[in-house]
Order: C-alpha cells, then structure tokens, then sequence
C-alpha cells in the first residue's frame, strides 16, 4: 500500500503528505492569476471556507478491539464496485495548472483506481481523455447548454458516450459565473463563458459553433469577451472588481458587459426530460444543496445527486456543503428512494471522507486538492494526491475500527459545537 511505501523508506517522499503544503508548493509554482483562479471563491469567501470547517463539527466516534486488519474501501455506485470511493471532481481548463492537462489527470486517475470525472470545459477534447484513461473509469459533466442549443448537447453526449463515458453528471449550480474577485482583479477568465454553455476551446463541436455565431452577428460572443477584458486590462482603467462596478455604465455601452454577467442557462427541472432522451446511462445531478431539490430530483427519475456547492465558487454565504448533505441524507423520502448521495465541496483528508459516507453519501469528489498536485507534478502529482488521500483514508477506516466503508453511519459521528 502507498501508507506502506511511504512508512518503511527511508527518505521522504518525492511530493509532500497534505493538502495544505500541496496548496503551498502550487501556489509557489504557478503564476498569480492561474493559481487564484483555481484556490478562487465567490465574492466574500465565507461559503468555501465553511466548507472546510464544517468538518470540525462533526466528530468521529472510534472503537476499539476490533480486527480491522483486512479492510475494503469499494463503493458501489449504479450497478458498478469502484475501487475507491473518492473521485476526481470534474475540474475544468486543467492546463492553467500544467502543459498535460486532463490527459495527466486521466492517466493518473487509471494508475489510481479512482474514476475521473471529464468537465465540458476541458482544454482536452472528451476524446483525447477517453483515450489517456484507456480502461479507467470515467464521467462526463455538462454544462448544459440553453435549449435553443439542444443540438450542443445532442453533439456533445453522443461523443461522450461513444468514448466510454458512463455516467452523465449535470452541473446545476453555475447559472452564471459567480462573482470572484481574485479573478476580476486580475483580469483573468480561462476560459470562454457564453450562450450557457463554458466553453473548451479545444472542443470541436464549440469552435464549430463559434464559427456559426461568428458569421451570424460580426461581433461575436468572443469578439464582445475580447473586447471586455482588454477594457479590463487598459493601465489605469479597470483592474479591480470596485472600478468594474464604476465602469458598468461603460462596459453597457460595449454590450460586453450584459453578455458576460447575464450567460446564464436558462432551464428548469421539466426539461431534464430531454436529457433522458439523450442520454440512456445514469444521471447525476450536481450542485444540490437543499432536500427540496434531492426530492425534485428523484420526482424527475434521476439515478443519483451529487451534494454540492462548487467548493464555494458560486454561491456565496451558503450554507456549508457538509450541513446540507445531513439534512438531505436525514430525509426519508430520499433514504427510500435509493437516488445515489455523492458528495463534494470541502474533503482535504481521509477522516473528512469518512465523515461524508457516516452522514450518508455513498461516495466524494475532491476538487482543488489534485489540481495542486497537478501544478506540482503532473500525472505523477495528482497520482500522489490521491494516494495520499486513499491511504490516510483507509488508515483511518482501520483506526476507526471498520473493516468497510459501507459499514460507516450517523451514529459513528457526534455533532460538537464549534470552540472557536
Ligand atoms: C471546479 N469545479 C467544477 N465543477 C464542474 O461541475 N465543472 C467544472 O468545469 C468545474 N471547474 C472547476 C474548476 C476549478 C479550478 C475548481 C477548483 C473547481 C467544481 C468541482 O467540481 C468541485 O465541485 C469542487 O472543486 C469541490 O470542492 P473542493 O474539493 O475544491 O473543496
């Protein structure tokens, strides 16, 4: 086991063991506006930072005298045993953080034993993905595009499919892009937000449609977004978020501003109907927070839900992800639904993942964790994240005093109020 390699050498290894120092060396490595893009939250902060301490109050309960000594950490999820029950989050434009990208990530993921989710704003097309994660486990994530662009979506499932892809996960939680300061005061957008959709430049099927808005209106989405952010970069004019807002009478008059800040997808929940038309594999709905939502989700027919908030890069002053996956996963209605609680938005140990399967989810993604270890590393980076992760984790099942992950449950963990 990876606690084995690292416990019996006798030199320290290659990368460091935690989350904060993997945060410390990729802010080191990479340049200030990519690193704040990917450690980024939206607007005060306060939503990703509760995330994180949300885990301090939810205590585990350890037991003694148990052999634990054989354990298993496979998970179950729509009719397939995962090795692992950690995933990797579907983290777009992978290449502001090293030259390989999503196909470092996919490789890595398949040495692991972890599935990958792909996101649609990846700088790799899904099938270059497909094929750097050979016979590894993956997911496509759509940002689902407007309806008027449903041959988008038609184009983009039928590829993913194709490559391998096995379960659709619908990211909900990014109307729009949040509002974050880190970014806007430094002028930086990876990627191309527009027509509800966030756009992979390195997606055909995007540059396909790019050409076409192109030759239907001269200014194009691109060409009005290029516009905005060379405004946005002028020397003396409007680098920060308060000049933005100062500028906004400005930026209305270049009509940059209203197709930026107003991209969002507009859809609501009848229309999931069209995804399952399109998509004859299991659906995931990512980004819910609230038990009203998981019980719309199962009235829709939907096979699972991921518990989150986008590591608090969208909505800003929610509530901690954690909270919201206690009070989902309490309600009876889903608990005899059997819809599939996958979690994310705060895991940065082993112990946080075994709080996440105790309050009920089945499985967790990790985001900004291996995007470091990418910036580090590369492949052999994120590889080590997660070994790290399923070592601390699997270490700390054994601790605990459990021979599996499925055995974990609300009465191993006690509630305690915050000392701080
Ligand atoms: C994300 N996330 C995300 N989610 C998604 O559905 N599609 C995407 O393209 C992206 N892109 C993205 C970029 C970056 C740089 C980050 C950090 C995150 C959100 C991601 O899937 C996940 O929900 C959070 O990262 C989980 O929180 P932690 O683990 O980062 O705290």
């Amino acid at each position: 086991s990876f606690q084995r390699d690292i416990y019996s050498s006798l030199r320290p290894p290659k990368f460091p063991t935690s989350a904060a120092r993997w945060e410390a060396l990729a802010r080191d490595k990479l340049p200030s506006d990519s690193f704040g893009y990917i450690h980024g939250a939206a607007s005060s902060g306060t939503t990703d930072a509760a995330n994180v301490a949300a885990f301090e109050r939810y205590r585990l309960r350890p037991r003694m005298l148990v052999d634990a000594t054989r354990r298993d950490v496979g998970v179950d999820l729509f009719g397939t045993t995962y090795a692992s029950p950690i995933i990797a989050a579907p983290v777009g434009v992978q290449k502001i953080a090293h030259h390989d990208a999503e196909d470092a990530t996919a490789r890595a993921c398949r040495s692991v034993g972890v599935p990958m989710i792909l996101s649609s704003a990846a700088t790799r097309t899904i099938e270059e993905v497909a094929k750097a994660n050979a016979d590894g486990h993956r997911w496509f994530q759509l940002y689902w595009p407007k309806p008027q662009c449903d041959d988008i979506t038609a184009s983009l499932l039928a590829r993913a499919k194709a490559a391998g892809y096995k379960v659709l996960v619908v990211t909900l939680d990014t109307f729009s892009l949040a509002w974050r300061p880190t970014d806007l005061d430094q002028a930086y957008l990876p990627f191309i937000w527009g027509d509800g959709c966030q756009i992979g430049l390195s997606d055909p099927v995007f540059n396909d449609y790019y050409d076409k808005l192109r030759s239907e209106d001269a200014r194009s989405t691109v060409e009005r977004l290029g516009e905005l952010m060379s405004f946005m970069k002028r020397p003396g004019s409007v680098l920060g978020a308060a000049k933005v807002l100062a500028n906004v009478a400005t930026l209305q008059k270049s009509r940059a501003w209203l197709d930026v800040m107003n991209s969002g997808t507009y859809r609501e929940w009848a229309h999931l109907k069209t995804l399952k038309a399109l998509w004859d594999g299991p659906i995931v709905l990512k980004g819910i927070q609230t038990v009203e939502d998981a019980r719309l989700a199962i009235d829709h027919g939907m096979d699972g839900i991921i518990v989150s908030n986008h590591g608090g890069r969208q909505q800003d002053g929610a509530v901690a992800s954690l909270d919201a996956l206690a009070e989902i996963a309490a309600d009876e209605k889903v608990q005899s639904s059997g819809l599939t609680i996958i979690f994310d938005s705060g895991i940065r140990t082993g112990s946080d993942v075994l709080k996440a399967l105790a309050l009920g989810a089945k499985a967790v993604c990790v985001g900004r964790p291996y995007m470091y270890g990418l910036a580090i590393g590369g492949q052999e980076g994120v590889e080590h994240v997660f070994r790290c992760l399923l070592a601390d984790m699997d270490n700390m099942l054994g601790n605990f005093g459990k021979t599996s992950v499925r055995d974990l449950s609300r009465d191993d963990l006690r509630m305690v109020p915050l000392t701080k």
